[in-house]
């Protein structure tokens, strides 16, 4: 049994289907990504198995099945639980979802001892830090007395995907992680995804733009198009034979990351 099992959804917003038709299907420990144009619906589809859509968007058709359970069906309890622990999501924008009245320390170690009920103050902060060196960001206990405002853009980026990491979930969904990020960053980050899964078979998708990055690390890459799969398949059709135009544009428009074309 697949760990991830997306099958046939359609999402509306306000009554629009957004995307349609959308399978998808992820073994433990397995990387897949989502590639395609600005609005073809890849942050909706990664909502959606997060169980947060925005602007009352709903899946109106189809399942979504996780471990066998129908993640649908879930009541506010369960998805609490299951967000908390087997599923964490890396948004987009990380900066705009943290709270801009609290120090990037309180919220981190309020987050490290929901998860270890046992765990100092003091072990949770040194925790939070060493997690956010590991992200390249040079002095973690800085960051952590700063406010959100008080950090770069990919910054505040780097800060939510040291949360997303921190308890090894099942299931990581990370949309655009490594966006605002210089080259050699981007190429850290993705390898510590790439690691994560090596270490504790952590399942991944990632929504990325750039096709020779999910070509690198990914089993597995969607491309969408319009709400709806344009092309998919494992890296090497990806790379040498798909012969889907769409497909093609996107590889033409590779770009490199830390001085090499990962394509
Ligand atoms: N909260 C919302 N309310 C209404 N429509 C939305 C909402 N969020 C997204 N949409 C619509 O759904 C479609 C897909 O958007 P989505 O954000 O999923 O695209 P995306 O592929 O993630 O784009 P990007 O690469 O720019 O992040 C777009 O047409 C968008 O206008
Ligand atoms: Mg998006």
């Amino acid at each position: 049994m697949a760990m991830l099992e997306v099958k046939n959804i359609t999402i509306s917003y306000q009554n629009r289907p957004t995307v349609m038709d959308f399978s998808m299907s992820l073994e433990k420990g397995q990387i897949c990504s989502l590639v395609g144009e600005s609005g073809s619906g890849k942050t909706t589809v990664i909502r959606a198995i997060f169980g947060l859509l925005a602007g009352g968007g709903k899946v109106t058709e189809g399942e979504i099945l996780f471990e066998g359970e129908s993640l649908l069906a879930y009541n506010k309890e369960q998805w609490r639980r299951l967000r908390g622990s087997d599923i964490s999501m890396i948004f987009q924008d990380s900066g705009a979802m943290m709270n801009p009245t609290r120090r990037v320390g309180g919220a981190y170690t309020e987050y490290i001892r929901t998860h270890e009920k046992n765990i100092s103050k003091k072990d949770a902060a040194k925790k939070g830090i060493e997690m956010l060196e590991r992200m390249r960001l040079p002095s973690g206990d800085n960051v952590m007395r700063s406010y959100p405002f008080q950090l770069s853009g990919g910054m505040r980026q780097r800060v939510g995907i040291a949360m997303g990491m921190t308890y090894q979930p099942k299931l990581l969904l990370a949309d655009e992680p490594t966006s605002a990020l210089d080259v050699t960053t981007q190429a850290q980050i993705v390898r510590q995804m790439m690691e994560l899964r090596e270490n504790y078979g952590t399942s991944i998708i990632v929504v990325t733009h750039n096709l020779g990055v999910a070509a690198y690390m990914s089993d597995h890459i969607i491309v969408m198009r319009n709400g709806k799969i344009e092309d998919q398949g494992d890296r090497d059709y990806m790379l040498y034979h798909s012969e889907n135009e769409y497909t093609h544009k996107l590889l033409e428009a590779v770009p490199s990351i830390g001085g090499k074309r990962y394509v």
